[in-house]
């Protein structure tokens, strides 16, 4: 039974859990713990090494973080402190805890979970994942091979960044309704034959895949658009599965 350790780091709390890989369930309980403040480099993988060493993990490793992601290496930090621009997160995790991790973006992990064992499940063609929260990740699948790093949340909207006005946080920002604030997901990609799962931030208070019913019924697009399952396991289970999977942070 294959299984890896999923990391999930997110700007107030860093997740794990031992998942099989063949069923996408997490066979330990899930450990959580506070993002060091400031969340620097140093401080963010000293924890993730201490989850790890917590965890007596020794096999393959996955970490799903809120950045670009390309051969371990962090091109963006949207929501993150900006010195992880350029910083080679494999290579720092590897000094830490002695095994090479494959790290990815974090909604491409969560799209890999809803893919293989959530809602996307058996979903053909296109699918585009989008995760909901302080920013909004996105993942693109064709044919259940995912397309890395597409970050559709930074698409401009009304002369802004779309995360800026459409994320969950903005709604809360600007105390948006339900119908106004599924008025902005106009932002999202249009194709007829795209289905499209709006997935949690597992950071955010509020799930919005938990609420689905509120706003969902507004979200003018004509891709078929239902509600992500996995809710906050999905970064961790998609950070373990990308150790077995062959474009993830690529
Ligand atoms: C980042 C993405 C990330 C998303 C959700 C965005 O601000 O640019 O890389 O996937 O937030 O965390």
């Amino acid at each position: 039974m294959a299984q890896a350790l999923g990391v999930d780091v997110g700007g107030t709390g860093i997740k794990a859990a031992v998942v099989d890989l063949s069923t996408g369930e997490l066979v330990t309980e899930r450990v959580r713990v506070e993002t060091p403040k400031g969340g620097k480099p140093g401080p963010v993988v000293e924890t993730i090494a201490g989850l790890v060493s917590d965890a007596k993990w020794e096999g393959d490793l996955g970490v799903a973080f809120p950045a670009v992601i390309r051969g371990g290496v962090a091109f963006s930090a949207a929501n993150v402190d900006k010195h992880w621009i350029g910083t080679d997160v494999a290579a720092l995790v590897q000094e830490a805890v002695g095994v090479k991790p494959t790290v990815l973006n974090d909604a491409d992990a969560a799209g890999l979970a809803e893919i293989r064992h959530g809602a996307g499940l058996n979903v053909g063609g296109v699918v585009l994942v989008l995760t909901l929260g302080t920013g909004i990740g996105s993942a693109l699948f064709v044919d259940g091979t995912l397309v890395p790093n597409t970050e559709f949340g930074h698409l401009e909207l009304d002369g802004h960044d779309a995360e800026r006005k459409a994320a969950e946080l903005a709604r809360e920002r600007e105390d948006l309704s339900w119908k106004q604030w599924a008025h902005r997901g106009r932002a999202l990609p249009q194709t007829r034959r795209q289905p499209a799962l709006a997935g949690p931030d597992p950071a955010r208070r509020r799930r919005v895949s938990k609420v689905s019913e509120k706003w969902l019924p507004f979200i003018d697009v004509r891709p078929p658009v239902q509600p992500a399952s996995l809710r906050n396991e999905a970064g961790i289970v998609g950070a373990a599965m990308a150790t077995a999977d062959p474009v993830a942070g690529r």
